[in-house]
């Protein structure tokens, strides 16, 4: 049986994952490869410590050159996971320059860099994997480049980034406000400190561009979509969203509406029984429809060692088939040969339309409501429900309002004319409404 060598760049959580992987079902691979996949240099910083993994790599696979792994002539398949951007994006087109195949688990790298990445790779006839960059073990990728590939995709909604799904599985549960559940989620290592680029939307909307740039076949920046994460959602929005029978989930949310593609990523409403509201703690889950096969779902764990080796090593697995095969890359990196139908334009935030939540805090006085529910009207802005909480306290008590569908932009202008009223103290929360009514 022939060998397939890889060599690892970042010898991390990650790294320690897919060499755990390699090692553990090594037999079972070599039957699916039809060859040896075995791990021959590994590249890192730190060549010392013990991973803590039940597998120990020979002291002699390490080395401190990454380019050493990269010139390494009997190294096939090269594996970026030391993250960041610019180093990791500069050794992976000397690889690909090199003639190696590339794996990476980079999604801010693909996310920002990913044409020159894409272009690289179909120039110089390497394969290009990157299925732990979305959903750490969860195969969207795949499911994207294979079962789904004769389909348009329609609706992608996803739960993408679990230290939000953590944090705001927290605050449903208990109570907790923000900043408690993230320092709950730091203190059990279920987020970074800080874990900034996950609760503002960064993170998600990085998977968010990954997947519509293999659904569309053309790279999307990250920066194309608009993001806002989950530091404003509060223990009340989520109580009155309950009220209402929601929950609130951080969604990236991606929208073939034919001339345009919705893209945003923010926290939303999200009826208690659709089946994403019950994606809790640190998992993904990604909602997929598709023109013929219908609504898919996909859930595990986002994050992690074991699931996000497993996803590189999917990856190491589908190149080393093709090496086997006579080096063919079967697959280009979005999975388009050809350029793609119809150019991407993403519309723009202002042109949404959907259903609001508004909580208004306002003082308790005669017509102050039908101030509000007046430029709102003004507006075109329907008001589906509402209630209104405190009678008789002092200062502002919430006016918690549900609209049909509505556009942003007047929805915008009508909340900074609401939040200007001398009755209206503070500002007014708004929370986008997804997936129906319960
Ligand atoms: N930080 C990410 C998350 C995991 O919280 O989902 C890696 O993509």
């Amino acid at each position: 049986m022939s060998t397939i060598n890889v060599g690892i760049i970042g010898f991390g959580t990650v790294g320690a994952g897919v060499f755990e992987v390699l090692c553990a079902n090594r037999d079972m691979i070599a039957s699916r490869v039809g060859a040896q996949v075995v791990v021959k240099r590994i590249a890192d910083l730190d060549i010392t410590s013990d991973r803590g993994i039940a597998f120990q790599p020979d002291r002699s696979l390490f080395t401190l050159d990454a380019l050493e792994v990269i010139h390494d002539p009997e190294i096939d398949v090269v594996v970026e996971l030391i993250g960041g951007l610019e180093t990791a994006r500069t050794l992976i087109l000397e690889a690909m320059k090199t003639g190696k195949h590339v794996v990476t688990a980079n999604k801010a790298l693909l996310a920002e860099c990913g044409p020159d990445i894409y272009r690289t790779a179909e120039a110089y006839g390497v394969g290009l994997g990157f299925e732990a960059s979305v959903g750490g073990g969860i195969p969207i990728i795949g499911a994207l480049k294979n079962g789904l590939s004769a389909n348009r995709i329609q609706t992608c909604i996803g739960i993408l980034n679990g230290t939000s799904n953590y944090i705001l599985t927290r605050m449903t549960q208990e109570g907790l406000p923000f900043s408690d559940a993230v320092e709950e989620a730091v203190r059990l290592g279920f987020a970074e400190d800080p874990p900034t680029l996950d609760v503002n939307g960064t993170d998600a909307a990085h998977k968010l561009a990954i997947i519509i740039s293999i659904a569309f076949g053309e790279p999307v920046s990250f920066k194309d979509i608009y993001r806002e994460g989950i530091v404003a959602v509060t223990p009340d929005d989520i109580r009155f969203a309950d009220e209402f029978g929601y929950g609130i989930k951080l969604l990236a949310i991606a929208k073939d509406l034919g001339d345009r593609i919705e893209a945003r990523v923010h926290a939303a409403m999200i009826p208690k029984d659709h089946i994403l509201a019950n994606v809790n703690e640190a998992f993904n889950a990604i909602y997929l429809e598709g023109d013929f096969v219908g609504p898919n779902l996909y859930y595990g764990l986002g994050a992690g060692r074991r699931p996000t080796g497993s996803a590189v090593a999917s990856d190491i697995i589908a190149l080393a088939r093709d090496i086997r095969c006579g080096n063919r890359v079967r697959i280009p990196p979005l999975a388009h040969v050809k350029a793609p139908i119809r150019d991407i334009v993403i519309q723009p935030i202002q042109d949404l339309v959907t259903p609001y939540y508004f909580r208004v805090s306002a003082l308790d006085r005669p017509g102050v409501l039908s101030r509000i529910a007046g430029i709102l009207a003004d507006h075109q802005i329907s008001i589906s429900s509402v209630i209104q909480k405190g009678r008789g306290r002092k200062g502002p008590v919430p006016i918690v309002m549900l609209t049909h569908e509505a556009r942003e932009r007047d929805v915008q202008k009508a909340i900074s004319l609401i939040d200007d009223l001398d009755v209206v103290p503070e500002k007014t929360v708004v929370i986008r409404v997804e997936g129906g009514q319960p």
